[in-house]
């Protein structure tokens, strides 16, 4: 569904991916694991456009209806089915919670992705996350900072994409809503959307994930099966913490 090879990117003169290559195949979750700084929010930000790769290729889609999209604008690419929940909360402060998810299906209302039935999504994406059912109509800057989190997710989602990019999803939320995102991101895998996830909780994203890519300092360091992973002593060492 996504293949990236040999992806250079960086800010002007500041170099962050040194040509790495990920695989994201469909209906499976792929995790990218690294320290603060490794290039995993620059990797989300090469393949949705918002920044543009000085060398390498993006593609998207399979077979014969796979596209190159490392030379397109964000908003092409996002009309070919990603949809990238970026790090941090991005929601419209001030709409409620039912309009953000609408906007989430905003390419869907103007034709630009297949329609299908975007009311039942709406209430499907709804339930799928309680703590936005009781909080619909409320304005989306007035939910608190895990709420808002998940309405970022939420809308991704809403867009009924053929790729999620989830940024650090868990970022700042209580224990018990961590264990909910992930418990969301289980829930959306076992509906065969694919996704490639960025998570702090590297041995939770591994349990979640199918394959993942250990990121040191803009390289692929490692790379393998999400159980592999798990057992890697030295992937353990460094990422997983003593406890697991
Ligand atoms: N807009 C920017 N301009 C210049 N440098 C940037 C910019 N954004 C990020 N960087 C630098 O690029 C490097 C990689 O940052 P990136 O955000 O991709 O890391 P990350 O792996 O997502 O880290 P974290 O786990 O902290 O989110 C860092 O050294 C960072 O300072
Ligand atoms: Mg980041």
């Amino acid at each position: 569904m996504l293949s990236i090879r040999n992806l250079h990117a960086g800010y002007g003169k500041v170099k962050v991916l040194h040509g790495i290559s990920i695989d994201v195949p469909k209906a499976s979750v792929v995790t990218l694991i690294g320290s603060n700084g490794a290039g995993k929010t620059t990797t989300m930000r090469a393949i949705s456009g918002m920044i543009r790769p000085s060398a390498g290729e993006i593609t998207m889609g399979i077979g014969a209806n796979a596209k190159r999209i490392d030379a397109l604008e964000s908003h092409r690419i996002a009309r070919l089915g990603l949809a990238h929940s970026p790090e941090g909360r991005r929601v419209f402060a001030t709409m409620s919670v039912t309009d953000n998810l609408m906007l989430g299906a905003f390419p869907r209302l103007t034709s630009a992705r297949p329609r299908g039935d975007v009311k039942a999504d709406l209430e499907r994406a709804i339930e799928m996350f309680p703590r936005l059912k009781e909080r619909r109509h409320q304005l989306a800057g007035t939910l608190s900072g895990g709420e808002q989190q998940m309405l970022a997710m939420a809308r991704a989602i809403m867009m009924n994409p053929e790729l999620v990019l989830l940024d650090e999803p868990s970022m700042g939320l209580a224990p018990i809503l961590v264990e909910e995102v992930f418990r969301i991101i289980g829930n959306l895998k076992s509906q065969g959307v694919t996704m490639l996830l960025v998570e702090q909780f590297a041995a939770a994203a591994l349990n979640v994930a199918d394959y993942g890519y250990v990121l040191e300092n803009g390289k692929i360091a490692a790379h393998g099966p999400a159980a592999e992973l798990r057992n890697d002593p030295s992937v353990k060492a460094a990422y997983l913490g003593a406890s697991h």
